[in-house]
C-alpha cells in the first residue's frame, strides 16, 4: 500500500489579502512537496483553509464597518482565489467557520476536561460598562505605565516598546468607543500544558528536525505554564458549559487541520476517510509553517493531541521557514511597499513567480523578492537555460527528423556520460525534494538544463546534419537531448507545473504529467518514432523598462516616512487669506504627455482647462509614465507667469505632493476642467 502523507500549510487568517511574502514560507514549499510526493506515487492529502476566528479579525471587521462573518467571507474568497491563481494543488481548502469544526473543537476540549487537563481560574479583566463587554488587549488603549504615552496599545507601548498586560495601563479605555474601562473578575479556562512537559520533551528529543525548530520548541518546553484557552467574545467556537465564552483562536485553529480533513472526506462522499490519515500511525504528518508558528505546531498542538483518547497522529516533520521580504523590507500594503497582484498576473505567469520564490526560498535565513532578481531568474534561467534548450532541440528535431523522436544508435563515451549525469541529477532532485530543500531542487533543474545545453553545443548537430554519413550520430544526439527535455519536465513539475505540462505535450506525450509517476518517467525512454507536438514559446523576455517601472512604483502610496530619523519639512510662517487669495488654482485634464529630451525629471503636458489649452512642463517624470497621465485630472496653478524651461514655454504649474524623489498628484475625479480649487 502506498505511504500516506498528510500535508498541511498553516491556515492563513481571513483578515486581509495574502501576498508573495506569505507564499514563500508555508505555502509554496508545501505545494511543491505535495506535487512531488504525488509523482512518487504516495497517497497524499494536502490541506489548508482560512483561520477565521480571533480578536484580530473582530477588530479589523469592526474598523472596516463589516460584520466578522462578512469580513471573513470576503478574505476567504480573496485568498482562495489567490491560491488558485498560483496553481496550488490543495485537496481541500476549508475554513474554521465550517459548522463541522464546532463539534470537533468541542470534543477536543471535553476530552481534555474529562482527563483533568482543564482548570478554571478567576482573574480581573478590563470591562466596558458602555459596551457591556470584556475587552481583549487589542481593543484597549491607555497611558503607558512606563513612559506615560497616552495612546499606548493594550499589549505594548509603541513609544517606548515596553510590554505589559492591558490591566497595567493607566486610564484604560476602549479603542472603539473611547469609553473608560474598569476591572471586573471573569472566569477563564486554562489548559494545563505543564502536565505534558515530560512527554513533549521526550518526543521532541527523538526528532531529527531542523535545528531552529528543535531549539525554539525546547525553549518553550522548559517553561511550560498553564495557558488560558477561552476568551470573552461572541466570535469563535462556543465553550460548552460557559455561555458568552469562545475558545482562544490558537486553541481552535490547529484543530482546523482535522476539521478540514473531515470536510474533505464528506466532499468526496466517504465521511470516515479522514480517519485513515489522522488516526493511522503509519501516516506521515507534515506541517509547513512560518517560523512564528513553531511553538504552536511543535509544542501546544502536539500536547492537545497527546491529551486525546483517539490515537491522533503527531507531526513527523515541521519544515518551518523564515521570512520573505520585498526589496529588503517587509511587505506592507499601507506603505505601498507591495506588488500589485492584478498587474502582476496580467503580465507574468504563476510559473515565473513560483520559480523565483522557490529558487530563493527562505529556508535557512530570511530572503527577499527583488524585481531585478525576478527579471534575471526569468530571463537568464527560465528563458535562457531551460526555454532555449527545449526550443532549440525541438525546432531542430522537427526540421531534420520529420517531427518524430529519432532512434538511438551506438553510444559514444560522451553520450554514455551524458546519460549517467542526467540520471544523477534526477536522483539529486528527488533527494532535494524529499528533504525539503526546494532551493537546491531548483538549482538541480538549472544544472540539468545547462548540462543539456553543453552537450548539444559540444555535439554540434548543425554540422552533423550536413554529412549523410553522420546521420546515426545526429539521431542519437537528438534522441538523448529529447530525453534530457523529458527529465527536465519531470523535475520541473512540482515547481512550475504549467510549463512542465507544456513541455510534456510538446514532446508528443499524452495525458497529464502530474498524474504520471516519477519512477516510470525517469526510467523509461521516450518511444522512438513518437511524433512531437506543436512547439510553443515557453517564456517571454522581461524588459528592463518593465522592471524599472515596478521599482519606481514601490513605496508610492507611502503614508509615513520609513526612517523615523528623517525629520519633517518645517512649516512656513503663516500667511493671511489675502495673501492666498490671488492664487488661481484650477482643475485641468491631461490631453497629451511626453518626455522632455535630455531631461530625466521633466514631462511636457498638454492641458485642457475647459475654456483654453495650456502647455506646462512638470517635474514628475520619475514618478509617472507619460501614458499613465493621459486623461487624468490635475490641479494647475493657472496664473503663474509663464517661464521657459528647457526651451519650452511652461504656462503654469502642476501641483504634486512630494517626498524625496517621489511625487504624487492629487486626485480629482468628477469635476470638469476649469473648476476652481480654493
Ligand atoms: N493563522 C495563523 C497565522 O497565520 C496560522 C494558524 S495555523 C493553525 O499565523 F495551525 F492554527 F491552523
Ligand atoms: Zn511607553
Amino acid at each position: 500500500m502506498a505511504q500516506k502523507i498528510l500535508i498541511t500549510s498553516a491556515l492563513p487568517y481571513a483578515n486581509g489579502p495574502l501576498h508573495f511574502g506569505h507564499i514563500a514560507g508555508a505555502y509554496l514549499p508545501g505545494d511543491c512537496y505535495a506535487r512531488f510526493q504525488r509523482l512518487m506515487g504516495r497517497d497524499v492529502l494536502f490541506l489548508c483553509g482560512s483561520d477565521e476566528y480571533g480578536v484580530a479579525i473582530t477588530l479589523s471587521a469592526e474598523i472596516a464597518g463589516r460584520s466578522p462573518q462578512e469580513h471573513v467571507d470576503l478574505f476567504h474568497r480573496v485568498n482562495e482565489q489567490f491560491f488558485q491563481q498560483l496553481n496550488f494543488s490543495f485537496d481541500h481548502y476549508s475554513r474554521t467557520t465550517w459548522p463541522g469544526h464546532v463539534p470537533t473543537t468541542q470534543d477536543f476540549f471535553l476530552t481534555l476536561q474529562k482527563k483533568g487537563y482543564i482548570e478554571e481560574r478567576t482573574e480581573n479583566h478590563l470591562y466596558s460598562e458602555k459596551e457591556e463587554r470584556f475587552l481583549a488587549d487589542r481593543y484597549v488603549v491607555g497611558t503607558c505605565p512606563k513612559c506615560g504615552f497616552t495612546e499606548a496599545r493594550g499589549d505594548e507601548c509603541q513609544q517606548c516598546a515596553a510590554s505589559y498586560e492591558a490591566i497595567d495601563l493607566k486610564h484604560p479605555r476602549s479603542k472603539i468607543s473611547g469609553s473608560p474601562l474598569t476591572l471586573k473578575p471573569s472566569i477563564h479556562l486554562y489548559l494545563r500544558f505543564d502536565q505534558f512537559k515530560d512527554r513533549l520533551a521526550e518526543w521532541i528529543g527523538q526528532k531529527p528536525w531542523k535545528e531552529n525548530v528543535v531549539r525554539f520548541a525546547m525553549h518553550y518546553i522548559d517553561d511550560l505554564k498553564p495557558r488560558a484557552i477561552t476568551r470573552d467574545s461572541s466570535w469563535g467556537v462556543p465553550v460548552p458549559g460557559y455561555p458568552d465564552k469562545v475558545f482562544y483562536v490558537w486553541f481552535d485553529a490547529p484543530i482546523g487541520y482535522i476539521s478540514a480533513a473531515k470536510e474533505w472526506a464528506q466532499k468526496i462522499g466517504k465521511p470516515d476517510r479522514w480517519e485513515d490519515y489522522w488516526l493511522d500511525q503509519e501516516t506521515k504528518l507534515v506541517h509547513f509553517i512560518g517560523k512564528d508558528n513553531i511553538p504552536f505546531h511543535a509544542v501546544f498542538f502536539p500536547a492537545m493531541l497527546m491529551g486525546q483518547d483517539l490515537p491522533y497522529k503527531l507531526p513527523d516533520e515541521i519544515p518551518a521557514n523564515e521570512f520573505y521580504l520585498l526589496e529588503g523590507r517587509q511587505f506592507s500594503k499601507s506603505d505601498g511597499w507591495t506588488i500589485d497582484l492584478e498587474t502582476f498576473f496580467q503580465r507574468y505567469s504563476a510559473d515565473q513567480i513560483r520559480y523565483t520564490i522557490a529558487a530563493n526560498a527562505p529556508e535557512t535565513a530570511d530572503s527577499e523578492f527583488s524585481w531585478k532578481d525576478f527579471q534575471s531568474r526569468c530571463n537568464a534561467e527560465l528563458l535562457g537555460k531551460l526555454g532555449n534548450f527545449v526550443n532549440r532541440v525541438l525546432v531542430f528535431t522537427k526540421q531534420h527528423c520529420a517531427s518524430h523522436i529519432p532512434s538511438r544508435h551506438a553510444l559514444r563515451p560522451m553520450d554514455e556520460e551524458f546519460l549517467a549525469q542526467m540520471k544523477t541529477l534526477v536522483e539529486t532532485a528527488e533527494q532535494n525534494y524529499e528533504a525539503f530543500r526546494l532551493r537546491k531542487a531548483t538549482q538541480t533543474l538549472m544544472e540539468l538544463a545547462q548540462l543539456g545545453n553543453v552537450y548539444f553545443d559540444a555535439k554540434k548537430p548543425w554540422q552533423q546534419v550536413k554529412d549523410p554519413l553522420r546521420r546515426e550520430e545526429l539521431e542519437t544526439v537528438l534522441s538523448l537531448s529529447l530525453e534530457c527535455i523529458k527529465h527536465l519536465a519531470l523535475i520541473a513539475s512540482p515547481i512550475i507545473p504549467t510549463t512542465a505540462q507544456t513541455i510534456w505535450t510538446m514532446l508528443g506525450c499524452v495525458g497529464v504529467l502530474a498524474q504520471s509517476s516519477w519512477q516510470k518517467i525517469s526510467q523509461t525512454s521516450l518511444p522512438e518514432g513518437q511524433s512531437l507536438g506543436e512547439t510553443v514559446i515557453l517564456f517571454r523576455k522581461i524588459e528592463n523598462t518593465e522592471v524599472e517601472e515596478r521599482i519606481a512604483l514601490l513605496g508610492k502610496k507611502m503614508t509615513k516616512t520609513p526612517e523615523p530619523a528623517i525629520s519633517h519639512t518645517p512649516l512656513k510662517p503663516s500667511i493671511s487669506y489675502e495673501q492666498f487669495e490671488p492664487l488661481d488654482l484650477r482643475v485641468a485634464q491631461v490631453l497629451e504627455a511626453s518626455s522632455v529630451p535630455k531631461s530625466k525629471k521633466l514631462l511636457k503636458l498638454q492641458l485642457d482647462l475647459g475654456f483654453e489649452k495650456r502647455t506646462v512642463v512638470s517635474g514628475i517624470a520619475l514618478s509617472y509614465q507619460p501614458e499613465q497621465l493621459i486623461g487624468r485630472k490635475v490641479v494647475l496653478l493657472a496664473n503663474l507667469a509663464p517661464a521657459t524651461i528647457m526651451g519650452i514655454e511652461s504656462q503654469g504649474m502642476v501641483l504634486a505632493a512630494g517626498q524625496g524623489q517621489l511625487l504624487e498628484l492629487p486626485h480629482i475625479q468628477d469635476l470638469p476642467p476649469g473648476s476652481v480649487v480654493s
